[in-house]
């Protein structure tokens, strides 16, 4: 398995925040937002990265992240995506590194609490099609939707008005090989970008997808509210004593 992490969309939901930066520079508790969808990434087991970048600041994410040293990686992979063709697109970049190999893809404003590892590996052993993780929120209508029926997901809509259930796609998608040919079928949407749940609902066609229920807190990081929301819940677990950087080691928080 290889790993994506996608980091090329301009962040325009931050206003102002992204006016002079990527979205994924920002900072989120003690550290830039793209380092967590890596750590998730290296947390499974995944050695092998390529991290999709975008605008005028992507020379910043060699200069931010090197070869991976810091997370115990011995090279990081980058390219580079052109204009705001949405997340579909940017995956489709992607198929060189692959090579066939399946796909473990994380949006790079996508936290999450606990390791994805045994995910990652269940599907590694199925060997084939698509899995993605659910989780059930209060606000459906921001995110791409499950339709469930029984232990089947039958289809995913992209931000509906009236939402058929509260289980959300989240921003981890594992791929096998048959996702460049499909995302080479995709048509942009209403938005002007090939949709990352065009794909799903490919698979799905297909009877190749998979779920579960992804387990511990899940927050993307892409409006102030939920920038902020993230920031906490870093926070509360690095004063849990579950992660502690360098940076957090020595600090006596602030408030408690
Ligand atoms: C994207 C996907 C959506 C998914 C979400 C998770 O939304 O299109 O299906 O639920 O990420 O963070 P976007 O961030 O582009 O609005």
């Amino acid at each position: 398995m290889k790993g994506v992490v996608l980091a090329g969309g301009p962040g325009k939901r931050l206003g102002t925040l992204t006016r002079i930066t990527n979205k994924h520079l920002l900072p989120v508790y003690d550290r830039p937002m793209i380092h967590y969808p890596l750590q998730t990434l290296v947390d499974a087991g995944i050695s092998q990265i390529l991290i999709v970048t975008g605008g005028s600041n992507a020379g910043d994410f060699l200069r931010l992240l090197g070869n991976g040293e810091e997370f115990g990686l011995k090279h990081l992979n980058y390219t580079y995506q052109r204009g705001e063709g949405g997340i579909a697109e940017a995956l489709g970049l992607a198929e060189h590194f692959a090579g066939g190999e399946p796909l473990v893809v994380v949006l790079g404003d996508n936290l999450v609490e606990k390791s994805i590892r045994p995910s990652v590996e269940r599907f590694a052993a199925s060997g084939r099609g698509a899995k993605l993780l659910l989780k059930e929120v209060e606000d459906p209508q921001r995110f791409g939707v499950a339709e469930l029926v029984g232990d089947r997901i039958v289809g995913i809509e992209e931000k509906p008005a009236r939402p058929k259930s509260h289980f959300v796609v989240t921003g981890i998608y594992m791929f096998d090989h048959q996702v460049f040919e499909i995302i080479k079928t995709l048509k942009p949407s209403a938005r002007g970008e090939l949709e990352i749940s065009d794909v799903n609902n490919a698979y799905i066609r297909r009877g190749l997808m998979t779920y579960e229920i992804l387990d511990g807190w899940w927050t993307d990081a892409g409006l102030p509210e939920t920038l902020y929301r993230a920031a906490a819940l870093v926070r509360e677990r690095a004063l849990r004593g579950e992660t502690l950087t360098p940076y957090t080691l020595h600090l006596t928080p602030v408030l408690r």
